[in-house]
């Protein structure tokens, strides 16, 4: 048995790139089989120049159609809580269920089986054969800008739930791609850090959803990172990708790259990447058979990347002669319905206080005379996370709807208090837009309606009559009719030429050059440009006219057109709004404050510098506290806030990026027709300062994860600092009994009963802890957990598997799992921290 190993990872031997029917027979069925036939004659039948054109994307989103082989054009896309589909605007909606974080609160796998097949129904309608999801890197540190995008801190919740999701999605017939292929917990720099970990836990944490995922849900594509892991790019790790992952774990998908993350025709090639995204311009394609050609790359190596496109072709059904792996689809499901059942599943009630000899929660509909609902995100929610996540809903159900439809009238007002959406975002509420395309010589060649002032025409995606060749100018004109009278702000997001008008006066005429981040995807999601402010009077139409001119270069080596008109309201003074709000809650029976963060805190291309609330939202909730002492929180987020008031309410409720159903789900939650669901799927920390990892920035070009093993709840164990909730930490409408526990190395048996008078729901969390440890490890961990709902008075009984590997460590010498005797207390919990019952273990080789 191995000590704690600081040995870095052992330098890779090259292997080939991993082959198709190399996975192991015994996985393979009898159509697994006569799936690989087909694709062995189709791949006989393809010259060079052909297969290495098909393992380059034709455009952001898909791959060539090969008609000589029967192959039709294979289509991706994002991903993870919706199918956008290959167009990136409001006029193709898609059902925008809760944030990743949130489905990860319920700690159900079968729900999140349910939200996979949702997702296969809505790829499907969009004709769209491989999601780009679920996203499984960690919550490493809670500065991580797609946290909100991850699952949890801890690598066994995260496996179990993207088992479920992927399970869900492939049971449609849609193929997934695990992401991103290893150790993408944070965002800066993401193109270039080099993340150094040492083998153990880069095992035990960071590729082990990966690997639970390829073992459980054998998934059809995974994704390789931007970063470098040990000073390999992950496109090019031949160890990670041809060895572990294809080798030792048997997985037998297609690797495709993040976007624009393959940068070497060889190194790409022979380290295990099959396809390089998006195109046309890709480091695949002719430089692939060019590479044949000189001699660098064996043409058997194309061919083992061409299997696995081709083998993903045939398991989707878009490849002639091939049985598609699901030939009876799944029973529809309906979006809204799932979408608000998720989102109470995942509210986590982190507090909830007796009021009167009873908790504020739920608020008696029946009884109560006046609701408070204060916040600018009560009105204008925030359903989901930005960036490559975003999906555009059908329609949205703010907390003020939600609550508006189910309350009685005349019992619910609503007042601003203070709003965190102050930023510049696509102009939509109030504008009647739509883009005009222009020639050189100044003539219409082309119009399109526009839902909003975002314009992401990718590829061929542009209005009727205009090509790239012809197309030098759009405007997006139309007519703003203001809801409220003030000073409003106009500006642009993109890169090139602008001219923006309103009313007749010029605000910008100027050209927005490329800024220091070089990323790529600057145009998606860089920060807008504010361009002038202009006295607008409510309810009074005026023109506006954002005139830009196409910049080939722009969009890097994409084809496509993407910049935005922003806007942002007249903003009113913050005292105001504060007194105001503190006037409606006096006079209340419950305050209701919904915060939240906005895009510019929690995205895609950047990490987070602080978790304070942005804007005035901490003095608000002060300052209702002070007045109303039934006052509730909502945290709408999709990772932690420092929250410095949670005290001196009575009820604090996270509610996630809670999807397009969000106000209704909690309407259900907050008058008592549902309880809420979650328990926290990672720690919620006081502040920031306590948080055990808050390096995310790279010292010349390295993050060093020295922290080894211990991140989240493992960390916090170790510091003894206490959390301001911890891991897997949530109340329900409910009381819990645990009776009894029998724990074996396989198995915890656990019964509960429901000792309340209304039917409710558990988590039984099982959490391993060795009494003494011949290795350094943490405290204890999370080794098995089942979902269990019981009527009042009602006990389940419920037989929860404990995963293998809970007893096991990578020893680093041997370069195997090595397991570790000992007696360990198997701990029957209703959080870390909120032990029930203790059984005993001693387990020896
Ligand atoms: C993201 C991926 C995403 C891809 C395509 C990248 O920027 O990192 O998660 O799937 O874009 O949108």
């Amino acid at each position: 048995m191995a000590g704690v190993s600081t040995t870095p990872e052992t330098p890779e031997t090259p292997e080939t790139h991993g082959t198709a029917p190399e996975a192991p027979e015994a996985r393979q069925s009898p159509a697994d089989r006569a799936r690989n036939e087909v694709v062995e004659v189709a791949l006989g039948k393809l010259d060079l120049d052909t297969k290495a054109r098909l393992l380059a994307g034709q455009d952001m989103w898909s791959l060539p159609a090969l008609p000589e082989i029967g192959l039709k054009s294979l289509v991706m896309s994002d991903g993870p809580i919706g199918v956008r589909g290959v167009r990136w605007t409001a006029d193709d909606p898609s059902v925008a269920l809760p944030s990743p974080t949130a489905l990860a609160a319920t700690w159900d796998q079968d729900l999140a089986r349910r939200a996979g097949r949702l997702l296969a129904q809505e790829a499907r309608r969009k004709s769209v054969h491989v999601l780009l999801a679920p996203t499984v890197n960690l919550h490493r540190s809670p500065l991580g800008g797609r946290h909100f995008e991850c699952y949890s801190e801890d690598p066994y919740l995260t496996g179990a739930i993207g088992t479920g999701y992927v399970q869900g999605v492939q049971d449609g017939g849609v193929g997934t791609t695990v992401k991103h292929f290893v150790a993408n917990d944070a965002e800066t720099d993401r193109f270039t850090v080099d993340n150094i970990i040492t083998s153990r836990p880069l095992r035990e944490l960071y590729l082990a959803p990966f690997e639970a995922i390829v073992k459980n849900a054998r998934p059809w594509g995974i994704m390789a990172a931007y970063n470098q892991v040990n000073g390999v790019t992950m496109t090019e790790h031949s160890h990670l990708q041809n060895k572990v992952l294809r080798a030792e774990w048997g997985f037998d998908g297609y690797i495709v790259s993040d976007w624009m993350a393959a940068r070497s025709t060889t190194g790409d090639i022979l380290g295990g990447l099959d396809v390089a995204m998006p195109g046309p311009q890709t480091v695949y394609g002719d430089a692939l058979a060019g590479a044949v050609r000189a001699g660098e790359v064996d043409e058997s190596v194309v061919d083992d990347a061409v299997r696995n496109v081709l083998r993903l072709a045939a398991r989707v059904g878009i490849l002639d002669g091939a049985t598609p792996v699901v030939g009876e689809l799944p029973a529809s499901v309906d979006g809204q319905a799932l979408a608000r059942e998720v989102a109470r599943r995942a509210f986590v009630l982190v507090r909830n206080e007796p009021r009167d000899g009873a908790p504020v929660l739920p608020i008696d509909a029946s009884r109560v005379r006046k609701v408070a609902l204060i916040g600018g995100p009560a009105r204008d929610a925030r359903v989901l996370g930005g960036g490559s996540a975003t999906v555009f809903p059908e329609r949205v159900v703010a907390p003020l709807d939600g609550l508006t439809a189910a309350l009685p009238d005349g019992v619910l007002s609503y007042t601003v208090g203070a709003d965190p959406s102050d930023e510049l975002a696509p102009a939509e509420k109030g504008f009647e837009l739509q883009a005009v395309c222009r020639d050189a010589s100044g003539t219409v060649i082309g119009t399109r309606g526009l839902p909003s002032g975002q314009i992401q025409w990718i590829g061929d995606d542009l209005p009727d009559g205009v090509t790239h060749g012809t197309l030098h100018s759009v405007e997006v004109k139309g007519t703003f009719t203001p809801r409220d009278s003030g000073e409003h702000t106009f500006g642009t997001r993109g890169l090139g030429a602008f001219t923006l008008t309103v009313g007749d006066e010029v605000l910008y005429e100027g050209v927005q050059e490329m800024g220091d981040e070089a990323d790529p995807f600057e145009a998606f999601f860089g920060s807008p440009a504010e361009r002038g402010r202009v006295q607008l009077a409510a309810g009074e139409p005026v023109e506006v006219s954002l005139a830009h001119t196409v910049n080939p270069d722009a969009a890097g080596p994409l084809s496509a057109i993407m910049f935005s008109f922003v806007h942002s309201t007249p903003l009113r003074d913050p005292d105001e709004l504060i007194a105001e709000a503190v006037e409606a809650a006096r006079d209340a029976d419950t305050a209701v404050v919904v915060v939240a963060t906005t895009e510019r805190v929690e995205s895609e291309g950047f990490d987070r510098t602080d978790l304070s609330l942005p804007g005035r939202q901490d003095d608000l909730v002060r300052a209702v506290a002070a007045v109303n002492p039934n006052t509730v929180v909502i945290v709408n987020s999709g990772s932690p806030v420092e929250m410095p008031w949670r005290e001196d309410v009575a009820a604090v409720l996270l509610s996630w990026f809670p999807g397009q159903e969000g106000g209704a789900a909690l309407a259900d939650v907050l008058l008592g027709a549902e309880e809420p669901g979650g328990r926290l799927p990672t720690t919620w920390p006081a502040s920031l300062a306590d948080a055990p990892v808050t390096e995310v920035t790279p010292t010349n070009g390295e993050l060093h994860y020295a922290e080894g093993v211990f991140i989240g709840y493992r960390a916090w164990d170790r510091a003894g600092v206490a959390p301001a909730y911890p891991f897997g930490h949530g109340l329900g409408y409910t009381t819990w009994e645990y009776e009894s526990l029998e724990a074996t190395p396989t198995e915890a048996k656990v019964c509960v009963r429901n000792t309340g008078s209304r039917t409710g729901r558990e988590v039984v969390q099982i959490y391993l802890a060795p009494t003494a440890d011949p290795v350094e490890r943490p405290a204890r961990w999370l080794a098995g957990f089942a979902s269990v709902e019981a009527g009042p008075g009602e006990a389940v009984e419920v037989e929860i598997p404990l995963a293998g590997r809970a007893f096991e460590i990578w020893d680093a010498q041997a370069d195997a799992w090595s397991f570790v005797p000992g007696t360990y207390e198997v701990r029957a919990c209703h959080s870390l921290t909120d032990r029930r019952l203790t059984a005993t273990l001693d387990i020896q080789a």
